[in-house]
Protein backbone atom coordinates (compact mmCIF):
# COMPACT_ATOMS: atom_id res chain seq x y z
CA UNK A 1 0.00 0.00 0.00
CA UNK A 2 3.30 2.32 0.20
CA UNK A 3 3.86 4.64 2.72
CA UNK A 4 -0.12 5.75 4.26
CA UNK A 5 1.20 8.71 6.41
CA UNK A 6 2.69 9.89 3.12
CA UNK A 7 -0.30 9.02 0.97
CA UNK A 8 -2.94 10.51 3.58
CA UNK A 9 -0.36 13.97 3.59
CA UNK A 10 -0.73 14.05 -0.19
CA UNK A 11 -5.22 13.58 0.49
CA UNK A 12 -5.17 16.00 2.96
CA UNK A 13 -3.04 18.67 1.20
CA UNK A 14 -4.93 17.77 -2.14
CA UNK A 15 -8.38 18.50 0.15
CA UNK A 16 -6.90 21.43 1.76
CA UNK A 17 -6.29 23.27 -1.91
CA UNK A 18 -9.42 22.09 -3.13
CA UNK A 19 -11.31 23.48 0.38
CA UNK A 20 -9.04 26.09 0.88
CA UNK A 21 -8.73 25.70 4.39
CA UNK A 22 -6.76 23.81 6.81
CA UNK A 23 -8.02 20.35 7.72
CA UNK A 24 -8.41 19.62 11.00
CA UNK A 25 -8.23 16.52 13.56
CA UNK A 26 -9.69 16.05 17.11
CA UNK A 27 -8.97 13.50 19.26
CA UNK A 28 -11.15 12.83 22.65
CA UNK A 29 -10.19 10.80 25.35
CA UNK A 30 -12.01 8.64 27.90
CA UNK A 31 -10.34 6.75 30.66
CA UNK A 32 -7.32 6.39 32.87
CA UNK A 33 -3.74 8.50 31.96
CA UNK A 34 -2.98 5.20 30.14
CA UNK A 35 -5.38 6.28 27.53
CA UNK A 36 -4.54 10.05 27.42
CA UNK A 37 -0.90 9.02 27.02
CA UNK A 38 -2.19 7.06 24.15
CA UNK A 39 -3.90 9.63 22.94
CA UNK A 40 -0.97 11.95 22.34
CA UNK A 41 1.15 8.88 20.56
CA UNK A 42 -2.36 9.05 18.18
CA UNK A 43 -2.17 12.45 18.26
CA UNK A 44 1.64 13.00 16.88
CA UNK A 45 1.00 10.20 13.99
CA UNK A 46 -2.51 12.31 13.23
CA UNK A 47 0.67 15.76 13.35
CA UNK A 48 2.64 13.48 10.97
CA UNK A 49 -0.53 12.87 8.18
CA UNK A 50 -0.55 16.58 7.84
CA UNK A 51 -3.77 17.95 9.86
CA UNK A 52 -4.50 20.41 12.31
CA UNK A 53 -4.86 19.33 15.64
CA UNK A 54 -7.48 21.18 17.48
CA UNK A 55 -9.64 20.61 20.76
CA UNK A 56 -13.09 20.65 19.44
CA UNK A 57 -14.13 17.50 17.54
CA UNK A 58 -17.52 19.09 16.41
CA UNK A 59 -15.35 21.18 13.99
CA UNK A 60 -12.68 18.21 12.89
CA UNK A 61 -12.59 16.63 9.56
CA UNK A 62 -11.18 13.61 11.41
CA UNK A 63 -12.50 12.71 15.30
CA UNK A 64 -10.91 10.02 16.63
CA UNK A 65 -12.55 8.69 20.09
CA UNK A 66 -10.19 6.72 22.15
CA UNK A 67 -12.67 4.90 24.69
CA UNK A 68 -12.50 3.15 28.07
CA UNK A 69 -14.79 0.32 29.05
CA UNK A 70 -13.74 -0.28 33.13
CA UNK A 71 -17.26 1.28 34.52
CA UNK A 72 -20.64 0.80 32.69
CA UNK A 73 -20.97 5.08 32.67
CA UNK A 74 -17.53 4.96 30.83
CA UNK A 75 -19.17 3.37 28.12
CA UNK A 76 -22.15 5.25 28.19
CA UNK A 77 -20.40 8.31 27.69
CA UNK A 78 -19.35 7.04 24.25
CA UNK A 79 -22.56 6.19 23.01
CA UNK A 80 -23.80 10.09 23.95
CA UNK A 81 -21.00 10.88 22.03
CA UNK A 82 -21.36 9.08 18.97
CA UNK A 83 -25.43 10.30 18.81
CA UNK A 84 -24.01 14.48 18.93
CA UNK A 85 -21.39 13.16 16.12
CA UNK A 86 -23.70 11.64 14.29
CA UNK A 87 -25.45 15.16 13.85
CA UNK A 88 -22.16 16.68 13.41
CA UNK A 89 -21.31 14.25 10.54
CA UNK A 90 -24.61 15.08 8.47
CA UNK A 91 -22.95 18.71 8.42
CA UNK A 92 -19.79 18.08 7.18
CA UNK A 93 -20.45 14.11 5.32
CA UNK A 94 -16.70 14.43 4.21
CA UNK A 95 -15.57 13.85 7.98
CA UNK A 96 -13.93 10.81 9.10
CA UNK A 97 -14.91 9.50 12.58
CA UNK A 98 -13.00 6.90 14.31
CA UNK A 99 -13.31 4.95 17.94
CA UNK A 100 -10.58 3.18 19.18
CA UNK A 101 -9.22 2.05 22.68
CA UNK A 102 -10.40 -0.33 25.53
CA UNK A 103 -14.19 -0.76 24.93
CA UNK A 104 -13.53 -1.55 21.17
CA UNK A 105 -10.99 -3.56 21.97
CA UNK A 106 -13.81 -5.93 22.71
CA UNK A 107 -14.84 -7.85 19.67
CA UNK A 108 -18.40 -8.24 19.99
CA UNK A 109 -18.65 -4.58 21.49
CA UNK A 110 -16.89 -3.31 18.30
CA UNK A 111 -19.20 -5.42 16.11
CA UNK A 112 -21.99 -4.15 17.96
CA UNK A 113 -21.31 -0.33 17.20
CA UNK A 114 -20.19 -1.01 13.64
CA UNK A 115 -23.90 -2.00 13.43
CA UNK A 116 -25.62 0.46 15.18
CA UNK A 117 -23.75 3.81 14.47
CA UNK A 118 -23.29 3.77 10.70
CA UNK A 119 -21.30 6.61 10.81
CA UNK A 120 -18.23 5.31 11.99
CA UNK A 121 -15.77 4.67 9.59
CA UNK A 122 -12.97 3.09 11.58
CA UNK A 123 -13.19 1.13 14.55
CA UNK A 124 -9.42 -0.67 16.11
CA UNK A 125 -8.56 -1.98 19.23
CA UNK A 126 -5.81 -0.88 22.20
CA UNK A 127 -3.39 -4.19 20.78
CA UNK A 128 -2.99 -2.04 16.83
CA UNK A 129 -2.63 1.34 17.43
CA UNK A 130 0.21 1.87 15.25
CA UNK A 131 -2.02 0.74 12.38
CA UNK A 132 -4.24 3.76 12.46
CA UNK A 133 -2.53 5.57 9.77
CA UNK A 134 -3.05 2.44 7.36
CA UNK A 135 -6.72 1.66 8.65
CA UNK A 136 -7.67 5.82 7.79
CA UNK A 137 -6.07 5.67 4.33
CA UNK A 138 -8.70 2.49 3.44
CA UNK A 139 -11.55 4.20 4.89
CA UNK A 140 -10.59 7.33 2.84
CA UNK A 141 -9.79 5.04 -0.28
CA UNK A 142 -13.06 2.44 -0.29
CA UNK A 143 -15.24 4.85 1.55
CA UNK A 144 -16.88 1.99 3.65
CA UNK A 145 -16.61 0.53 7.40
CA UNK A 146 -13.09 -0.44 8.17
CA UNK A 147 -12.39 -2.57 11.21
CA UNK A 148 -9.57 -4.21 13.14
CA UNK A 149 -9.33 -5.72 16.43
CA UNK A 150 -6.28 -7.85 16.97
CA UNK A 151 -5.85 -10.87 19.47
CA UNK A 152 -2.84 -10.24 20.36
CA UNK A 153 -0.18 -6.80 20.93
CA UNK A 154 1.32 -6.15 17.57
CA UNK A 155 4.88 -6.11 19.06
CA UNK A 156 5.84 -2.66 18.34
CA UNK A 157 6.29 -0.37 20.64
CA UNK A 158 4.57 3.15 19.47
CA UNK A 159 7.30 5.47 19.49
CA UNK A 160 6.91 8.33 21.84
CA UNK A 161 5.13 11.43 21.06
CA UNK A 162 6.64 14.46 19.50
CA UNK A 163 3.84 16.87 20.96
CA UNK A 164 2.03 16.09 24.74
CA UNK A 165 -0.01 17.51 26.74
CA UNK A 166 2.05 19.93 28.73
CA UNK A 167 5.85 20.77 28.51
CA UNK A 168 6.81 20.90 32.06
CA UNK A 169 5.01 17.59 32.69
CA UNK A 170 4.98 14.01 30.92
CA UNK A 171 3.73 10.40 30.67
CA UNK A 172 6.24 7.89 29.80
CA UNK A 173 4.69 4.06 29.93
CA UNK A 174 6.95 1.77 31.90
CA UNK A 175 5.10 -1.03 31.29
CA UNK A 176 1.40 -2.43 29.42
CA UNK A 177 -1.17 -4.97 30.03
CA UNK A 178 -1.87 -6.58 33.72
CA UNK A 179 -1.76 -9.89 34.91
CA UNK A 180 -3.53 -9.59 38.45
CA UNK A 181 -6.57 -10.43 36.85
CA UNK A 182 -8.93 -8.69 40.03
CA UNK A 183 -12.29 -10.72 39.75
CA UNK A 184 -13.92 -7.18 38.67
CA UNK A 185 -11.90 -6.05 36.51
CA UNK A 186 -12.50 -5.66 32.98
CA UNK A 187 -8.68 -4.43 32.17
CA UNK A 188 -6.59 -7.27 32.07
CA UNK A 189 -8.65 -8.53 29.04
CA UNK A 190 -8.32 -5.27 26.90
CA UNK A 191 -5.16 -4.26 27.68
CA UNK A 192 -3.57 -8.18 27.27
CA UNK A 193 -0.28 -9.77 29.87
CA UNK A 194 1.77 -7.03 31.32
CA UNK A 195 4.70 -6.15 29.13
CA UNK A 196 7.41 -3.86 30.76
CA UNK A 197 9.73 -1.94 28.71
CA UNK A 198 13.45 -2.00 28.24
CA UNK A 199 15.06 -0.10 30.67
CA UNK A 200 17.23 1.52 27.95
CA UNK A 201 13.85 2.43 26.32
CA UNK A 202 12.77 4.18 29.52
CA UNK A 203 15.64 5.96 30.26
CA UNK A 204 16.27 7.16 26.66
CA UNK A 205 12.57 8.62 26.65
CA UNK A 206 13.40 10.26 29.93
CA UNK A 207 16.40 11.97 28.62
CA UNK A 208 15.10 12.89 25.67
CA UNK A 209 11.72 14.81 27.92
CA UNK A 210 14.87 16.48 30.09
CA UNK A 211 16.40 17.83 27.04
CA UNK A 212 12.94 19.30 26.06
CA UNK A 213 12.63 21.23 29.02
CA UNK A 214 10.29 18.58 31.29
CA UNK A 215 10.41 18.87 34.88
CA UNK A 216 8.34 16.08 36.59
CA UNK A 217 7.74 13.06 35.13
CA UNK A 218 4.67 10.01 35.59
CA UNK A 219 6.13 6.80 35.04
CA UNK A 220 3.05 4.92 34.51
CA UNK A 221 1.81 1.08 34.42
CA UNK A 222 -1.39 -0.71 35.64
CA UNK A 223 0.95 -2.45 38.92
CA UNK A 224 4.88 -0.83 38.40
CA UNK A 225 5.79 -2.42 41.29
CA UNK A 226 5.81 -5.55 38.94
CA UNK A 227 7.84 -3.68 36.78
CA UNK A 228 10.26 -6.56 35.19
CA UNK A 229 8.87 -9.55 37.04
CA UNK A 230 6.55 -11.32 33.98
CA UNK A 231 9.91 -11.19 31.99
CA UNK A 232 7.84 -10.23 29.49
CA UNK A 233 9.62 -7.17 27.57
CA UNK A 234 8.48 -5.33 24.55
CA UNK A 235 11.05 -3.49 21.80
CA UNK A 236 14.22 -4.21 20.02
CA UNK A 237 16.49 -6.68 21.80
CA UNK A 238 13.73 -7.74 24.34
CA UNK A 239 14.73 -11.02 24.65
CA UNK A 240 18.52 -10.46 25.84
CA UNK A 241 16.97 -8.01 28.73
CA UNK A 242 17.96 -8.77 31.92
CA UNK A 243 15.08 -7.71 34.16
CA UNK A 244 15.75 -4.96 37.33
CA UNK A 245 13.07 -4.07 39.85
CA UNK A 246 10.81 -0.85 40.23
CA UNK A 247 13.17 0.43 42.57
CA UNK A 248 15.96 -0.02 40.58
CA UNK A 249 14.41 1.78 37.64
CA UNK A 250 13.00 4.73 40.08
CA UNK A 251 16.75 5.25 41.27
CA UNK A 252 18.30 5.25 37.52
CA UNK A 253 15.18 8.26 36.59
CA UNK A 254 16.08 9.80 39.88
CA UNK A 255 19.86 10.35 38.19
CA UNK A 256 18.45 11.99 35.10
CA UNK A 257 19.96 15.37 35.23
CA UNK A 258 16.83 18.35 34.96
CA UNK A 259 14.14 16.36 36.06
CA UNK A 260 12.74 17.28 39.51
CA UNK A 261 10.06 15.40 40.32
CA UNK A 262 9.27 11.35 39.50
CA UNK A 263 5.61 10.30 40.23
CA UNK A 264 4.82 6.73 39.38
CA UNK A 265 1.36 4.87 39.42
CA UNK A 266 -0.18 2.66 40.01
CA UNK A 267 1.04 0.71 42.70
CA UNK A 268 -0.71 -2.90 44.01
CA UNK A 269 -0.44 -3.46 47.38
CA UNK A 270 0.62 -6.94 47.65
CA UNK A 271 3.83 -5.73 45.46
CA UNK A 272 5.38 -2.94 47.11
CA UNK A 273 8.38 -3.96 48.42
CA UNK A 274 10.93 -2.38 51.18
CA UNK A 275 13.54 -1.63 48.51
CA UNK A 276 10.74 0.47 46.81
CA UNK A 277 9.98 2.26 50.66
CA UNK A 278 13.43 2.81 50.92
CA UNK A 279 14.29 4.52 47.24
CA UNK A 280 10.93 6.56 47.98
CA UNK A 281 12.73 7.85 51.43
CA UNK A 282 15.62 8.93 49.85
CA UNK A 283 15.35 9.95 46.87
CA UNK A 284 14.80 13.91 47.07
CA UNK A 285 13.32 13.20 43.09
CA UNK A 286 10.66 11.17 44.16
CA UNK A 287 7.39 12.14 45.25
CA UNK A 288 6.28 11.76 48.54
CA UNK A 289 3.15 9.91 47.42
CA UNK A 290 2.00 6.19 46.66
CA UNK A 291 -1.47 5.94 45.38
CA UNK A 292 -2.38 2.51 47.16
CA UNK A 293 -5.53 1.36 45.70
CA UNK A 294 -7.07 -0.90 48.17
CA UNK A 295 -10.85 -1.45 47.06
CA UNK A 296 -12.36 -3.20 49.92
CA UNK A 297 -11.42 -3.14 53.63
CA UNK A 298 -13.06 -6.23 54.06
CA UNK A 299 -10.53 -9.05 54.01
CA UNK A 300 -13.32 -11.54 52.80
CA UNK A 301 -14.37 -9.28 49.82
CA UNK A 302 -10.85 -8.97 49.03
CA UNK A 303 -10.06 -12.06 48.59
CA UNK A 304 -13.58 -12.11 46.30
CA UNK A 305 -11.72 -9.88 44.73
CA UNK A 306 -8.58 -11.78 44.17
CA UNK A 307 -6.77 -8.74 45.35
CA UNK A 308 -4.03 -11.10 47.09
CA UNK A 309 -3.74 -9.00 50.79
CA UNK A 310 -5.64 -8.92 54.00
CA UNK A 311 -7.38 -6.03 55.62
CA UNK A 312 -4.54 -6.03 58.26
CA UNK A 313 -1.83 -6.72 55.11
CA UNK A 314 -2.61 -3.03 53.81
CA UNK A 315 -2.92 -1.59 57.34
CA UNK A 316 0.58 -3.00 58.08
CA UNK A 317 2.15 -1.94 54.70
CA UNK A 318 0.61 1.71 55.10
CA UNK A 319 1.79 1.95 58.61
CA UNK A 320 5.47 1.14 57.44
CA UNK A 321 5.13 3.63 54.32
CA UNK A 322 4.31 6.08 57.19
CA UNK A 323 6.82 5.17 59.40
CA UNK A 324 9.67 5.30 57.07
CA UNK A 325 8.63 8.40 54.96
CA UNK A 326 7.83 10.89 56.69
CA UNK A 327 4.90 13.18 55.94
CA UNK A 328 4.27 10.54 53.04
CA UNK A 329 0.79 11.36 51.71
CA UNK A 330 -1.11 7.90 50.30
CA UNK A 331 -4.48 8.16 48.05
CA UNK A 332 -6.31 5.29 47.29
CA UNK A 333 -9.34 3.96 44.98
CA UNK A 334 -12.52 2.55 46.70
CA UNK A 335 -15.34 0.17 45.44
CA UNK A 336 -19.00 -0.07 47.21
CA UNK A 337 -21.13 -2.69 46.52
CA UNK A 338 -18.97 -5.33 45.46
CA UNK A 339 -21.13 -8.82 44.81
CA UNK A 340 -21.92 -9.90 48.43
CA UNK A 341 -20.95 -7.23 50.56
CA UNK A 342 -22.46 -7.25 53.38
CA UNK A 343 -22.86 -4.16 56.10
CA UNK A 344 -19.88 -6.20 58.03
CA UNK A 345 -17.94 -5.77 55.57
CA UNK A 346 -18.63 -2.14 54.78
CA UNK A 347 -18.20 -1.47 57.75
CA UNK A 348 -14.68 -2.62 57.71
CA UNK A 349 -13.87 -0.54 54.74
CA UNK A 350 -14.81 2.67 56.54
CA UNK A 351 -12.64 1.93 59.73
CA UNK A 352 -9.93 0.59 57.19
CA UNK A 353 -10.14 4.54 55.63
CA UNK A 354 -10.26 6.02 59.09
CA UNK A 355 -7.45 4.67 60.42
CA UNK A 356 -5.42 5.19 57.28
CA UNK A 357 -6.34 8.90 57.24
CA UNK A 358 -5.75 9.21 52.90
CA UNK A 359 -5.48 12.47 51.98
CA UNK A 360 -7.48 11.50 48.40
CA UNK A 361 -9.98 8.47 47.40
CA UNK A 362 -11.46 7.29 44.54
CA UNK A 363 -14.33 6.39 45.22
CA UNK A 364 -17.01 3.45 42.18
CA UNK A 365 -20.00 1.96 43.01
CA UNK A 366 -19.42 -1.32 41.63
CA UNK A 367 -19.86 -1.74 37.32
CA UNK A 368 -20.49 -5.33 36.25
CA UNK A 369 -18.45 -6.20 33.85
CA UNK A 370 -19.36 -8.95 31.68
CA UNK A 371 -16.15 -11.01 30.84
CA UNK A 372 -14.77 -10.35 34.16
CA UNK A 373 -15.27 -13.15 37.08
CA UNK A 374 -17.38 -11.16 39.14
CA UNK A 375 -19.98 -10.58 36.95
CA UNK A 376 -21.15 -14.11 37.91
CA UNK A 377 -20.74 -13.91 41.68
CA UNK A 378 -24.16 -13.22 43.04
CA UNK A 379 -25.43 -11.69 45.87
CA UNK A 380 -25.05 -7.71 45.05
CA UNK A 381 -26.89 -5.43 47.30
CA UNK A 382 -30.10 -3.51 45.94
CA UNK A 383 -29.08 -0.31 44.19
CA UNK A 384 -30.37 1.96 47.55
CA UNK A 385 -28.54 0.51 49.71
CA UNK A 386 -25.20 0.62 47.75
CA UNK A 387 -25.47 4.07 47.21
CA UNK A 388 -26.48 5.16 51.18
CA UNK A 389 -23.00 3.19 51.55
CA UNK A 390 -21.27 5.23 48.95
CA UNK A 391 -22.35 8.13 50.80
CA UNK A 392 -21.73 6.79 54.10
CA UNK A 393 -18.11 6.39 52.85
CA UNK A 394 -17.82 10.06 51.09
CA UNK A 395 -19.27 11.26 54.34
CA UNK A 396 -16.76 9.34 56.23
CA UNK A 397 -13.27 10.33 54.23
CA UNK A 398 -14.09 13.98 53.26
CA UNK A 399 -13.77 15.36 56.64
CA UNK A 400 -10.58 13.23 56.70
CA UNK A 401 -8.83 14.63 53.74
CA UNK A 402 -9.78 18.35 54.85
CA UNK A 403 -7.44 17.62 58.01
CA UNK A 404 -4.76 16.26 56.00
CA UNK A 405 -5.03 19.17 53.86
CA UNK A 406 -5.27 21.44 57.15
CA UNK A 407 -1.53 20.26 58.21
CA UNK A 408 -0.44 22.14 54.91
CA UNK A 409 -1.07 25.82 56.36
CA UNK A 410 1.52 27.86 57.02
CA UNK A 411 3.98 25.61 55.49
CA UNK A 412 5.85 26.36 52.28
CA UNK A 413 5.55 23.66 49.34
CA UNK A 414 7.30 23.80 45.77
CA UNK A 415 4.17 23.85 43.44
CA UNK A 416 4.56 23.05 39.74
CA UNK A 417 2.77 25.55 37.74
CA UNK A 418 0.32 24.04 35.68
CA UNK A 419 -2.53 26.37 34.35
CA UNK A 420 -4.38 29.57 35.16
CA UNK A 421 -7.22 28.77 37.47
CA UNK A 422 -10.56 28.27 35.56
CA UNK A 423 -12.56 29.42 38.05
CA UNK A 424 -10.25 32.71 38.49
CA UNK A 425 -7.79 34.33 36.08
CA UNK A 426 -5.91 35.56 39.23
CA UNK A 427 -4.90 32.78 40.64
CA UNK A 428 -2.30 29.45 39.41
CA UNK A 429 -3.34 26.21 39.71
CA UNK A 430 -1.02 23.41 40.54
CA UNK A 431 0.21 20.34 42.29
CA UNK A 432 2.80 19.80 45.31
CA UNK A 433 5.10 16.74 45.79
CA UNK A 434 2.27 15.39 47.45
CA UNK A 435 0.24 15.51 44.93
CA UNK A 436 -1.74 18.01 46.58
CA UNK A 437 -3.61 20.42 44.75
CA UNK A 438 -2.99 24.20 45.00
CA UNK A 439 -4.36 26.98 43.65
CA UNK A 440 -2.41 30.11 44.47
CA UNK A 441 -1.76 33.87 43.69
CA UNK A 442 1.20 34.39 41.14
CA UNK A 443 1.43 35.92 37.89
CA UNK A 444 0.52 33.93 34.77
CA UNK A 445 4.04 34.12 33.76
CA UNK A 446 4.94 31.32 36.03
CA UNK A 447 2.77 28.67 34.19
CA UNK A 448 5.25 26.15 33.65
CA UNK A 449 7.28 26.79 37.06
CA UNK A 450 7.61 25.65 40.32
CA UNK A 451 6.79 28.07 42.25
CA UNK A 452 7.83 28.58 46.08
CA UNK A 453 4.00 28.76 47.90
CA UNK A 454 3.10 29.46 51.49
CA UNK A 455 0.04 27.48 52.06
CA UNK A 456 -3.26 29.94 53.75
CA UNK A 457 -5.99 28.29 53.82
CA UNK A 458 -7.58 25.19 52.36
CA UNK A 459 -10.75 23.02 51.37
CA UNK A 460 -11.55 19.90 51.05
CA UNK A 461 -10.32 18.95 47.88
CA UNK A 462 -7.57 22.19 47.74
CA UNK A 463 -4.73 23.98 48.85
CA UNK A 464 -4.90 27.83 48.65
CA UNK A 465 -1.51 29.91 48.72
CA UNK A 466 0.42 32.53 47.91
CA UNK A 467 3.65 32.33 46.07
CA UNK A 468 6.65 33.97 48.14
CA UNK A 469 9.74 35.00 45.90
N1 LIG B 1 -4.40 -0.87 37.89
C1 LIG B 1 -4.96 -0.03 38.83
C2 LIG B 1 -6.33 0.52 38.56
C3 LIG B 1 -6.97 0.45 37.24
S1 LIG B 1 -8.66 0.82 37.14
C4 LIG B 1 -4.98 -0.78 40.12
O1 LIG B 1 -4.92 -1.95 40.20
O2 LIG B 1 -5.15 -0.15 41.12
C5 LIG B 1 -8.89 2.15 38.29
C6 LIG B 1 -9.87 1.85 39.35
O3 LIG B 1 -11.14 1.62 38.81
C7 LIG B 1 -9.58 0.62 40.16
O4 LIG B 1 -8.61 0.83 41.14
C8 LIG B 1 -10.93 0.29 40.76
O5 LIG B 1 -11.13 0.96 41.98
C9 LIG B 1 -11.90 0.85 39.74
N2 LIG B 1 -12.59 -0.21 39.02
C10 LIG B 1 -12.07 -1.14 38.20
N3 LIG B 1 -13.03 -1.98 37.75
C11 LIG B 1 -14.18 -1.57 38.32
C12 LIG B 1 -15.54 -2.04 38.27
N4 LIG B 1 -15.87 -3.10 37.56
N5 LIG B 1 -16.48 -1.36 38.97
C13 LIG B 1 -16.14 -0.28 39.72
N6 LIG B 1 -14.89 0.19 39.80
C14 LIG B 1 -13.92 -0.44 39.12
FE1 LIG C 1 -7.55 -4.13 37.05
FE2 LIG C 1 -6.51 -5.29 39.15
FE3 LIG C 1 -5.06 -5.04 36.94
FE4 LIG C 1 -5.63 -2.90 38.37
S1 LIG C 1 -4.37 -4.65 39.05
S2 LIG C 1 -5.79 -3.09 36.19
S3 LIG C 1 -7.66 -3.34 39.16
S4 LIG C 1 -6.89 -6.29 37.19
FE1 LIG D 1 -7.79 2.83 31.36
FE2 LIG D 1 -10.37 2.57 31.05
FE3 LIG D 1 -8.71 1.16 29.60
S1 LIG D 1 -9.34 2.88 32.94
S2 LIG D 1 -6.86 0.91 30.78
S3 LIG D 1 -8.95 3.39 29.61
S4 LIG D 1 -10.61 0.43 30.49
Amino acid sequence: MGNPIEKIREYVSLREKQLNRPLRAAVKTFGCQMNAHDSEKLEAMIISMGYNLISDERQADLALINTCCVRENAENKLYGHLGIMKGVKSGNPDMKLAVCGCMTQQNAMAEAIMRNYKHVDIIFGTFNLSRFPELLLTSIESGSQVIDIWEEPDGSDLPAPEHRHFAKKASVNIMYGCDNFCSYCIVPYVRGRERSRRLADILGEVKCLAGDGAAEVMLLGQNVNSYGRSGRYTGNGADTEKPVSFAELLNKVCEIDGIERIRFMTSHPKDLSDELIETIRVQPKACKHVHLPVQSGSSRILSLMNRQYSKEGYLELTGRLRERIPGVALTTDIIVGFPGETENDFEETLDLAKRVRFSGVFTFIYSKRPGAPAAAMEGQAPPETVRRRFDRLLSAVNPIILEENQKHIGKTLSVLAESVSRSNRALLTGRAGDNSLVHFTSDASRVGEFARVKITGCKTFYLIGEEVK
